[in-house]
């Protein structure tokens, strides 16, 4: 008998560390290890063992994570002590303000505890002799609801502490990572569901579930950050706290730190205002708090918020709006891009009042309509967005948007090619649109980097027919400048001299700023370092293109088209004309600059395309046969007649290794 009961002990042992197991998996490292249907027969298997054998039952057996049946609703729990809030500070005035107070009141100057303000809900978790009670939302501060069953089943909430106290009480911030709330969000457009407008809102949801299954499914995670009650313990410090939350198996924010004074306070501000795109979840602040714990009892509470800390606001990056007007913007590339007019909000500190909304896939499958009230995001230096609509709101006069068939700016048709996402204006250089957006990429900071020659300037500059293309800048007279309105004579002179210095850019810079398709600045000076100049890149054809190290099929094919184009042909020859640079780099000063090579036999470490594009890259010269000219034969394997003829000539003669040596010392 004995022996049948261990081993169901011991089964039930097995089942609980192999669920745990997987929960793990599923919830820490977001890789499931099993199907959810393997997983459901493992927690039945172990449900059934233990409604046969109750007295198997354990507090944090993960059977006890999932409330089996749904709840009729929330019971209420009387916070034993009052969960307050934060008081906040919007800048570093509002900081500066609460740390002389501080300083006032102590008489000395605190050590300071900061932390991440963590954008999820906050709860108050209870332990009662080392195992979780009840954990309850904060309400009002004073009574809360009781989501115990969902609270479970986060996996990294300890059910049973490492060492055991007869009361803790803990708070901490329940939150959902931003991959399981984009998971989740994609998951629902598919099935046609409402979407979480944010992280924040999809854990509240999740947490006010009344099946905790549901909440299960949704991979919420927790961070402690304060001890509200202990008994049995006592701590000198905040810090103290944190360290000790992190024994006792909680999840503890690791990006805290210590500060000595304000200034550095300020320093963490600003260092976590830039990386807080790069975390896995949202924060929406810093919270800054007294370490010790005899200045949090000297300073106190007030009813709402402790004295002895403070949130530091981040701007709100998301902000609810009502969207006015879809318009579409015309790109140098033809691409046409919708774009929402909206009532003017603040976001990340600045006033918003377009946000794009990328393509008509995208307006179609969020059904985003004339007059919504809609969700405006925009995060850290990317561009404002609208990320979703507010549909409850809808009053059924809201518009649905048709995306046009005409260029706005010239009439042209507008296509979209199968499978692509983006609409294109047909009017090429006709477009008004594209040589204007065409020209300001021409003058950029990237490009040729004009000064003077902003949005505005190319405008007028298009607008009074003294430019039709990029190589019209440079037949400019600072007398017809000069004439445009609100440019006077000395701007105009500033200008032509930024222009006249742009001459002298190095080829990877004027092929960049020729905006030909694909081409970016990476793939530009790709090109210019194996062609060194503009004549031998328009001449290279596609095979030759192709074959050059990271330029590939779609790069080759635009370079192609664009120099079989009539009209870019004078316009490169408008800009040679005025005098524009056209190599990379001066022959002259290439380490390799007239040396002239033969290339015979097999070499083992390069092809011989390779062998040739590094001599010609360094500006030496390749000949098809020796001559008395020739600096240098390179002989791989098996030479042939060529060696013979360099031999018979005295001319030098490099093995691979002399070669490569030359190469390198070329390239240092
Ligand atoms: S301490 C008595 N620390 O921010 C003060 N709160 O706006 C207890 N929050 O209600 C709060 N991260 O929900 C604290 N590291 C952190 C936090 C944090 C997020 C939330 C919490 C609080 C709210 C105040």
């Amino acid at each position: 008998m004995a022996d049948k009961s261990n081993k169901i002990k011991e089964k039930v042992e097995k089942l609980r560390q192999e669920i745990e197991k997987h929960n793990h998996y599923y919830f820490d490292l977001d890789s499931p290890q099993i199907s959810d249907r393997e997983y459901d027969q493992l927690m039945l298997q172990l449900m059934e063992l233990e409604r046969l054998h109750p007295q198997l039952i354990t507090e944090d057996s993960p059977s006890q994570r999932v409330g089996g049946k749904p709840l009729d609703a929330f019971s209420g729990v009387e916070h034993r002590v009052p969960l307050l809030s934060l008081s906040n500070a919007f800048n570093f005035e509002d900081l500066k303000e609460w740390d002389n107070r501080l300083r006032r009141t102590l008489g000395e100057q605190p050590q300071y505890v900061v932390e991440l303000k963590i954008d999820g809900l906050s709860v108050a978790l209870y332990y009662e002799e080392g195992y979780f009670s009840t954990g309850a939302t904060r309400g009002d501060g004073l009574t809360g609801e009781d989501i115990s069953s969902n609270l479970k089943t986060i996996s990294t909430l300890p059910l049973a502490l490492r060492e055991s106290l007869p009361l803790l009480i803990v708070k901490g911030e329940a939150y959902m990572p931003k991959g399981a709330f984009k998971t989740l969000n994609e998951g629902r457009e598919r099935e046609g569901l409402p979407l979480f407008a944010n992280p924040r809102n999809a854990a509240a949801g999740s947490l006010r579930q009344l099946d905790s299954r549901v909440t299960a499914s949704r991979a919420l995670n927790l961070f402690a950050y304060e001890i509200q009650l202990v008994e049995g313990k006592e701590f000198q410090l905040h810090s103290q706290v944190l360290e000790y939350l992190d024994y006792q198996g909680f999840n503890v924010n690791p990006n805290w730190g210590l500060c000595e004074n304000i200034d550095e306070v300020f320093s963490l501000c600003e260092e976590w205002e830039k990386k807080r795109a790069q975390l896995e979840y949202e924060i929406d602040g810093i919270v800054v708090k007294v370490d010790m714990r005899e200045h949090q009892r000297l300073l106190g509470s007030t009813s709402k918020s402790p004295r002895w800390a403070i949130a530091y606001k981040f701007p709100a990056e998301q902000g609810v709006t009502r969207l006015r007007d879809i318009i579409v913007r015309v790109g140098r590339t033809g691409v046409v891009t919708p774009t929402a007019v909206l009532d003017p909000i603040s976001l990340a500190g600045t006033t918003v009042s377009r946000a794009t909304l990328h393509n008509e896939d995208n307006i179609k499958d969020k059904d985003i309509r004339l007059g919504d009230m809609v969700v405006a995001q925009k995060a850290g230096d990317i561009i404002p967005e609208v990320v979703s609509v507010i549909k409850e709101e809808r009053t059924g006069d809201e518009i649905i948007f048709s995306f046009p068939t005409k260029c706005p700016e010239c009439g042209s048709k507008i296509v979209r090619p199968e499978g692509e996402a983006a609409a294109r204006c047909t009017g090429g250089l006709v477009c008004p649109a594209q040589r204007r957006e065409g020209l300001i990429h021409f003058v950029s900071r990237g490009a040729m980097d004009i000064e003077g020659l902003g949005p505005r300037v190319i405008e007028q500059l298009l607008d009074s027919g003294l430019v039709e293309d990029a190589a019209d800048l440079y037949y400019l007279q600072w007398e017809e400048i000069s004439q445009l309105e609100r440019l006077g004579e000395k701007s105009a002179k500033n200008i032509i001299s930024s222009i006249e210095k742009s001459k002298d850019n190095p080829l990877s810079r004027l092929i960049f700023a020729l905006g030909i398709r694909n081409v970016g600045a990476r793939a530009a000076k790709i090109l210019a370092d194996r062609y060194n100049n503009m004549e031998d890149l328009g001449r290279a054809g596609f095979e030759s293109l192709i074959s050059v190290h990271e330029i590939g099929p779609k790069i080759a094919e635009s370079i192609e088209a664009f120099f079989n184009e009539d009209h870019n042909l004078k316009v490169v020859k408008k800009l040679r004309d005025a005098g524009v640079n056209m190599v990379e780099m001066e022959k002259t000063d290439a380490p390799l600059s007239g040396q002239k090579f033969v290339l015979t036999g097999r070499l083992d470490s390069m092809t011989r395309a390779e062998a040739r594009e590094k001599i010609e890259s360094l500006g030496g010269e390749i000949q098809g046969s020796v001559g008395r000219k020739t600096n240098y034969v390179v002989a791989g394997e098996k030479p042939g007649s060529k060696y013979d003829r360099a031999q018979s000539l005295g001319i030098a003669i490099l093995d691979e290794e002399q070669f490569r040596a030359l190469i390198n010392e070329g390239k240092s």
